[in-house]
């Protein structure tokens, strides 16, 4: 019987070898993030709160020239869930509204609109583009790294949920990539082939050095 049991254990301990050694790591963010998150907390500073979010309760604020509001639940809010895997956001956006072309390195994304409607879409490698008028009730999914965007193009507020599979999704915004930094104008100008006075004109909209 013994053996048996042996054998076992170390079958269990083979195929879990990979497992996490620690049901959990919330996040120390007194000390910066390293490439694989947080390091943990440690245990005697550890309570509840760390694993319950509240921001949510605040009203979302709109008033900003995309008209919306982005509420993350990630692990530098959200100290528990470093770690996991995943992660939470709340999006309200008015009438008009926008979360212009982005894309998440290392993270899918699951869009869960829970009021009014919106045009939410994807382009894949192959310049496929994916998008749909979706509302209320209905869940959509970016799959990692695509580029993506929303935009409402219905009457009134609409409100989401997204979440991702990453506790601390990097996003990075096309038109801020583009026109957001200091890469010089005619650069951008060569490989995007915009005219260099266009560029100029969205580097100073969005915020760039518009040198030459
Ligand atoms: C726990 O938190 C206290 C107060 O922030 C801090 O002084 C202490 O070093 C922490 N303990 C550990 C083991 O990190
Ligand atoms: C909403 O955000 C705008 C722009 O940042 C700010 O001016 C305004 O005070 C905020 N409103 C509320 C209610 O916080
Ligand atoms: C928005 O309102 C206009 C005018 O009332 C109506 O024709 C249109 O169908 C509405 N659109 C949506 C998406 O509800």
């Amino acid at each position: 019987m013994l053996p048996i049991i042996i054998i076992l254990f170390i079958f269990f301990l083979s195929t879990t070898s990979n497992a996490a050694v620690q049901d959990f790591c919330v996040a120390d963010l007194t000390v910066p993030a390293g490439p694989s998150g947080y390091s943990c907390k440690s245990p005697e500073n550890i309570t509840v709160d760390d694993f319950i979010f509240s921001g949510f309760r605040q009203p979302a604020n709109t008033s900003n020239t995309i008209k919306t509001s982005v509420t993350p639940a990630f692990s530098s809010q959200f100290p528990g869930i470093n770690g996991l895997g995943l992660s939470v956001a709340r999006l309200e956006t008015q009438q008009g509204g926008v979360v212009p072309l982005h894309s998440h390195p290392g993270s899918s994304e699951i869009v869960v609109v829970t009021e009014g409607s919106l045009i939410a879409g994807f382009i894949s490698s192959a310049n496929n583009v994916y998008y749909k008028n979706i509302e209320k009730g209905d869940t959509i999914v970016f799959p990692e790294g695509l580029l993506h965007f929303i935009v409402n193009a219905g009457n009134d507020t609409a409100k989401a949920f997204f979440i991702f599979s990453s506790s601390e999704p990097r996003t990075q915004l096309t038109s801020l990539s583009l026109f957001g930094n200091d890469l010089p104008a005619n650069i951008v100008g060569k490989f995007s082939f915009l005219d260099v006075e266009d560029v100029i004109k969205y580097k100073k909209l969005l915020g760039g050095s518009s040198s030459e």
